[in-house]
């Protein structure tokens, strides 16, 4: 097959955790530029109406589903709605992550450990056990985690570490799950982005706006990713062209692990 080709999603069905706003809208619109059918998740109904109407307007093929995938039981609920209502799924971007608080380690609450623990690691176990476990019998199958550049190397600025903690389990159960299901032609990789300004971080900007620079500053390309920046390399992993890469994190972060 020629290369370019190689990169076709025709004919796939690809679901979006966090597909309506930042890194996840842009994975979507790069999947469906591909050629895969879309069906976006998020907890936000005018965040998912908006990013529909924006990919359908550029002739995407897109469904938008609402869940709460910080809440253990929507995620299953969610999943069992995906497998009935859109089967099959060839492709998971278990995208959905973040914190929201700063809260030192010493200070934090054990509601709000648990918190993020579920929002950026129960829920991509979830999502992978029931959509990614449907691959299974089909004998091909992507699941594509999002973890972070903080799965690696503690963020300078950040407390509380429950994020880092989840992000780098995110990360092994990559490996893990990638070892079992590789001959089953289920390939299981994860992308460990840098800064990207998402709404996310434009918020602890406008907290303290000098964060922009230094951080800036902290990269050896001297400057924040663009969202569209993870478009391509999440095309590659949900397609043939990936087809010897399982298990893998490939980072992308302008060279900001680097120094
Ligand atoms: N941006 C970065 O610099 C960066 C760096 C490293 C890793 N990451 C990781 O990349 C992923 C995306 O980050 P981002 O910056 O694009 O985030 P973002 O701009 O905050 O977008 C998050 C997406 O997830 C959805 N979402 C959030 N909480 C949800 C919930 N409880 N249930 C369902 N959907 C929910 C949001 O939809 P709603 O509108 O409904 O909330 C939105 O579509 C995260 O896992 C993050 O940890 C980001």
């Amino acid at each position: 097959m020629p290369v370019l080709d190689q990169f076709s999603l025709k004919g796939r069905r690809a679901v979006i955790t966090g597909g309506s706003r930042g890194l996840g809208l842009e994975m979507a619109r790069a999947l469906g530029e591909a050629g895969a059918e879309l069906i976006i998740v998020g907890s936000d109904a005018g965040h998912l109406q908006g990013a529909t109407a924006e990919l359908a307007t550029a002739g995407l093929q897109i469904h938008a589903v609402q869940a709460d995938l910080s809440s253990p039981a929507a995620t299953e609920a969610l999943c069992e709605r995906l497998l009935g209502d859109f089967p099959p799924i060839d492709i998971l971007v278990n995208n959905v992550g973040g914190r929201r608080i700063n809260t030192p380690t010493e200070d934090l609450a054990l509601e709000d450990w648990q918190r993020i623990i579920d929002l950026n690691l129960t829920q991509v176990f979830l999502c992978t056990k029931k959509l990614g476990g449907a691959m299974l019998p089909r004998g091909w199958g992507r699941v594509i985690n999002i973890a972070s550049i903080n799965a690696l190397w503690p963020g300078k600025a950040m407390r509380g570490r429950s994020y880092e903690t989840s992000k780098a389990a995110v990360a092994m159960f990559t490996k893990a799950v990638a070892a079992d299901w590789a001959a089953h032609g289920v390939t299981v990789n994860c992308i460990a982005p840098g800064p990207f300004l998402t709404d996310a971080n434009q918020r602890w900007i406008r907290e303290r706006p000098e964060f922009q620079a230094e951080v800036a500053a902290s990269i050896p390309m001297g400057r924040w990713g663009d969202p569209k920046e993870i478009g391509a390399l999440v095309v590659y992993l949900a397609s043939e062209a990936s087809s010897y890469m399982t298990g893998s994190m490939l980072v992308l972060d302008g060279g900001k692990l680097l120094w």
